[in-house]
């Protein structure tokens, strides 16, 4: 509302300037009126914004209200009364000054619309600058414009109505549009000059810098997994071979992917809580290089896979083993982070399910890991073998584990039981209620565990309010029934689930009132700025785009607080690396339910989060949007402990080529 209020003042005083210029007295008059009107509709948009916190208004009360309302207010005081002058005596013609100022404020008002759609936050000296000297500049030469004497055209008499020709009025008009256009030119240039200024390397985030005294420190190539499984667990290996191939859909449409071992998603990856995982990489022809990330899992930092930080990408004819051990229970990922944006999208992916040690998968129980991606812009959703439709006797314990291996959200909605979301990214929740006829908002990256009896009817899960497509369970005894055109309910009015407020409250090790070592702001939005070295129209956190981002510095055992909001008009889901972050608040509420750990929370347009997690584990991690193209258009950073360093270097995007991979 506030982009469209700023587009209409930009409207407004144009034509009022236009039309005095047209010598339409009355029109522009009505016109002044109107953007006058405008304008203090603007001011309360501003203030309505501000409301959400002070990110999303900055350049706007710092500079382009200012802007706007100084070259405003000059228009309606000076301006206005000659227009209306005018009115009573239309012979008289119209003055210079009812042309320029109102354009000046129109072009104050685009400047101000530009500064927000390009710079955005934080509000730069820089931007200030040269903004103010666009202004200032276009006001000059429209008063030289203007003002200038022609025989032929109206503007004679405009030009003569404000400075007599013959009077010393004229050379000092002179004087002032030399001495403004210096004002101009010299603030402009500083503007200018000053974008070539280096940004600081790195954000303390109010805690102290670097350690000078802490000698070479560990490089992240030492911060390896252990060689072996915890007492009593067994080691897990699985080879990985990243290669092209053409690959059947569930549908039975055929596409050629990028796979690993030539599946789409790659191998399940499965253990029990203490086993080593140990994945030997390969990569056959994926000239962009791979690695493998480790989504959600709180893996060693050398362990990571991201090239350019923990590893070199691996080319093809290359090889790279990872080991980690078992310890987190639950739903995970992985995927490739090199040139992730494609590789991900066209299927360098699968899935990671840890199990509880103890617990054995068998009778009774149906577990199915549901990884969701989207190709060729249709959303599948089904288990490692392409099924769509399962059976299973009335009573039994069905977990679905939905994955979200796509860069949106996705919308799911269970119809046919009541169910419990008993884990989000793989974190048991406190507590979950029951919940039916709701929607679940899974964000890019993310998953949910639901869990539920097998009812006596079929069940139905329904992706993105298709209710032809999506998962089929039925009970035994309903042989047939499924894919004979069942109808599913509409759920696509079904309210969405707020986890925020869901489960019940538990213990946590810190909270909102906790006093945090490092507290980091993160503002996203869109605009200009440099990424990958190159000038672009990019993803932007703090206004700047990777890896330009200063890097974020904590030391180990910090209690770390991030607060994540979004200026742009998308959804940002944010992902840090290495880190489960615990949930304060979202637009200043509290999180009131259970306790909710994750690893990517979807920051919609407008929203600010509260977020923070406890340093410990040590390394140089990526964060930044799972929004994957996004964060190859610059929202992309690191988050640096005091004292690691990483041997391996490299863009992190696609662009550089091997060795330099997102
Ligand atoms: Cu799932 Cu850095 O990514
Ligand atoms: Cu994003």
């Amino acid at each position: 509302m506030d982009h469209v209020v700023a587009l209409l003042s930009v409207a407004a005083w144009s034509a009022t300037g236009a039309t005095a210029a047209a010598r339409r007295g009355r029109l522009a008059l009505g016109l002044l009126a109107a953007a006058v009107l405008v304008t203090l509709a603007r001011v309360t948009t501003v203030a309505l914004l501000a409301g959400r916190g002070w990110w999303f208004v900055q350049e706007k009360l710092l500079l382009n209200l200012p802007m706007l309302g100084a070259a405003g207010l000059a228009a309606v005081l000076i301006a206005g009364p000659r227009l209306l002058a005018a009115r009573r005596a239309p012979d008289a013609g119209i003055p210079a000054s009812a042309v320029v100022l109102p354009l000046t404020a129109g072009y104050g008002a685009l400047a101000g619309l530009a500064v927000t759609f390009l710079a955005g936050y934080p509000l730069t000296w820089s931007t200030a600058l040269i903004a103010g000297s666009l202004v200032g500049g276009g006001a000059l030469l429209t008063a030289r414009v203007v003002a200038a004497p022609v025989d032929t055209t109206g503007y004679a008499d405009i030009a003569s109505a404000q400075a007599p020709h013959g009077t010393p009025g004229f050379s000092r008009r002179r004087f002032i549009g030399l001495a403004g256009g210096a004002v101009v030119a010299g603030a402009g240039t500083t503007g200018v000059g000053l974008l070539f200024l280096p940004a600081d390397s790195a954000d303390t985030g109010g805690g102290p810098g670097w350690s000078s005294s802490s000698g070479p420190g560990a490089s992240v190539a030492d911060l390896r997994g252990p060689g072996a499984p915890a007492p009593g667990g067994t080691r897990r290996q699985y080879l990985l071979t990243a290669q092209t191939a053409t690959v059947r859909l569930p549908s039975g449409r055929e596409i050629k992917a990028w796979t690993y071992n030539g599946q789409l998603p790659g191998p399940p990856i499965t253990a029990t809580e203490g086993d080593l995982i140990e994945v030997t990489l390969r990569n056959t022809d994926i000239d962009d290089g791979v690695t493998l990330h480790w989504h959600g899992y709180d893996v060693p930092c050398g362990e990571d896979g991201a090239p350019g930080v923990t590893q070199h990408v691996v080319a093809p004819g290359e090889a790279f083993v990872y080991r980690f051990r078992a310890d987190q229970v639950g739903t995970y990922w992985y995927h490739t982070h090199q040139a992730s944006h494609l590789g991900v999208r066209r299927g360098l992916y699968g899935t990671l399910v840890v199990t509880p040690r103890g617990q054995q998968a068998s009778t009774g129980r149906l577990d199915l890991t549901l990884p969701v991606h989207t190709f060729d812009g249709i959303g599948v959703i089904a288990d490692q073998d392409g099924r769509t439709e399962h059976t299973a006797p009335a009573g039994t314990d069905v977990r679905l584990r939905l994955i979200n291996t796509d860069s949106v959200p996705h919308r799911f909605a269970l119809a046919g039981t009541p169910f419990r979301v008993t884990a989000v990214d793989g974190r048991d929740l406190n507590r979950p209620g029951e919940v039916s006829e709701a929607g679940l908002r899974l964000p890019a990256g993310g998953r949910y565990d639901l869990v539920f009896a097998m009812p006596d009817t079929p069940v139905a899960l329904v992706l993105d309010n298709d209710h032809a497509g999506g998962l089929r369970l039925r009970p035994d005894d309903h042989a047939g029934a499924v894919g004979e055109g069942t109808a599913v309910e509409d759920t696509s009015g079904w309210p969405e689930l707020d986890l925020l407020r869901y489960g019940t409250p538990a213990a946590v090790p810190f909270d909102a009132d906790s006093r945090a070592d490092r507290h980091f702001t993160i503002v996203l939005d869109r605009g200009v700025a440099m990424v990958d070295g190159r000038p672009a129209y990019g993803q932007t956190v703090n206004g700047r785009g990777h890896p330009s981002i200063p890097d974020q510095l904590v030391a180990e055992g910090d209690l770390v607080r991030f607060t994540v909001a979004n200026r742009s008009l998308e959804s940002h889901p944010w992902h840090l690396h290495g880190h489960p972050v615990l949930i304060l608040s979202r637009n200043g509420t509290p999180s009131s339910g259970s306790p909710l750990w994750v690893d990517t929370f979807d920051v919609r347009p407008g929203e600010v989060w509260e977020v923070a997690f406890r340093a410990t584990n040590p390394g140089i991690w990526m964060n930044h949007c799972h929004n994957l193209p996004h964060a190859h258009q610059g929202m992309m950073l690191r988050l640096c402990y005091d004292g690691v360093s990483t041997p391996f270097q490299g863009s992190h995007t696609a662009r550089g080529g091997r060795g330099h991979g997102h």
